[in-house]
């Protein structure tokens, strides 16, 4: 199952990819941790990316697309995976097409999770992360056991630098003009599934289980 999560910033993508990759057993490829393990690595790159992701930016299409398609080439993801974050323009896309028809395994399925702005400020502002081990976290919809700190590893959670409002402001101007193309791009491409990212986090689950059993028919796996 090799499947592509597409939607604004805070619609629930790495959510919802959390919970799918548990199900599908096939991993779950956040751009936006691969890119900020990179600068908590101390690689090379790491500063460079942080001021793009920390101003709200997209990194340049090369960079990303290099760490990609290194990630979606590793023996891990030879039975799938699940992008989330990537693609996230037209050139990202088509470089991904390039590798995917060189090794005859496409794209199989693109989830659109749409939310409106409203929403999306909300979660955003609600988000807490692990800077240990990334987990996600919101202090309404989906606290820690202990508030303020890491299920899973005590860590204190903290708000992720760019969900600070005027960043996001950015974040979703970028989006508008350079994800949201992607939208027509995969629409018409084949097995495309809007969601509704509004609703909470088991309906929106619960949606995609519907749309991936009614088109793999994988009810027993998911
Ligand atoms: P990235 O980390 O990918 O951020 P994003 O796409 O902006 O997505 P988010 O992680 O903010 O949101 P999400 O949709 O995953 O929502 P989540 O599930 O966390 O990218 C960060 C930066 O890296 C970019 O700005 C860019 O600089 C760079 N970058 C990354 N990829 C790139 C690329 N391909 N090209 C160039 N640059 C790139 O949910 C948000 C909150 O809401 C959480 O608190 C969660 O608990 C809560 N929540 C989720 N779903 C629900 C629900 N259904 N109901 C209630 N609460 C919910």
């Amino acid at each position: 199952m090799r499947l592509i999560l597409l939607g604004p910033p805070g619609a629930g993508k790495g959510t919802l990819a959390g919970r799918l990759t548990d199900c599908l057993s096939v991993p779950h490829l956040s751009s936006g941790d691969i890119l900020r393990a990179q600068v908590r690595q101390g690689s090379d790159l790491g500063p460079a990316l942080q001021k793009y992701m920390e101003s709200g930016q997209l990194v340049p299409d090369d960079l990303i697309v290099k760490v990609m398609i290194s990630r979606v080439t590793q023996p891990d993801c030879a039975a799938g995976f699940i992008l989330d974050g990537f693609p996230r323009t037209l050139p990202q896309a088509q470089a991904l097409n390039d590798q995917l028809t060189e090794v005859q395994a496409p794209i199989d399925m693109v989830i659109y999770l749409d939310a409106g702005e409203q929403v999306i400020i909300s979660r955003l502002a609600g988000r807490r992360v692990c800077p240990l081990c990334d987990a996600n976290y919101h202090i309404e919809t989906m606290p820690p056991a202990t508030s303020g700190k890491c299920d899973r590893d005590g860590t204190d959670l903290q708000a992720r630098p760019d969900d600070a409002p005027q960043v996001i402001r950015t974040r979703l101007q970028e989006y508008s003009r350079l994800t949201e193309p992607l939208l027509e791009y995969y629409g018409t491409a084949g097995r495309f599934a809007r969601l509704d990212g509004n609703k909470d986090i088991e309906e929106v689950f619960g949606q995609a289980q519907e749309v991936l059993t009614k088109t793999f028919g994988c009810v027993d796996e998911l």
